[in-house]
């Protein structure tokens, strides 16, 4: 099972790739009560200024999971500025289980910052099929 968050597709591409099962989290955020339970559950979501974005946060922090193996993968464009340990003292915090952190670089959709047209021409730099 995967439960994604993904505002132009780089999250949902990476969700479906390891698991078929996926779930879209601003829907599963439209249900009072949220429990999952699967041999393995993992989460992907894109890093916002070099966060997990708060609603992903608080999409964890108000659901319940059940499963032998948690994990979280966060995409990224340019710098993940450390996010993943940042990300592990959250579960901590939070008490929560969490196996597994990684980030995958892509194209950078932060398009005030960046220009599409030449993180096109990243693409072979990147982790990105083309
Ligand atoms: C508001 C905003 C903030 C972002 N902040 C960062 C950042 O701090 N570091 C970074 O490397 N990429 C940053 N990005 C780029 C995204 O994390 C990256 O393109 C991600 O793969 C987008 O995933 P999505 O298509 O699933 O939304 C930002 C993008 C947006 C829109």
């Amino acid at each position: 099972m995967v439960l994604y968050f993904s505002a132009t597709g780089n999250s949902l591409y990476v969700a479906r790739n390891p698991d078929a099962d996926t779930y879209s989290i601003p829907q599963e955020m439209k249900k009072n009560e949220r429990r999952y339970k699967a041999d393995r559950i993992g989460i992907v979501c894109p890093l916002f200024e070099f966060e997990v974005p708060d609603y992903v946060k608080d999409f964890i922090r108000s659901s319940v999971f059940d499963t032998e193996y948690f994990y979280m993968v966060i995409t990224y464009g340019m710098h993940h500025g450390g996010v993943a340990e940042r990300t592990a003292a959250f579960f901590e915090n939070l008490g929560k289980q969490v196996d597994y952190i990684n980030t995958i670089i892509m194209h950078d959709n932060a398009i005030i910052v960046f220009d599409m047209d030449e993180q096109r021409k990243l693409e072979s730099e990147k982790k990105v099929d083309v």
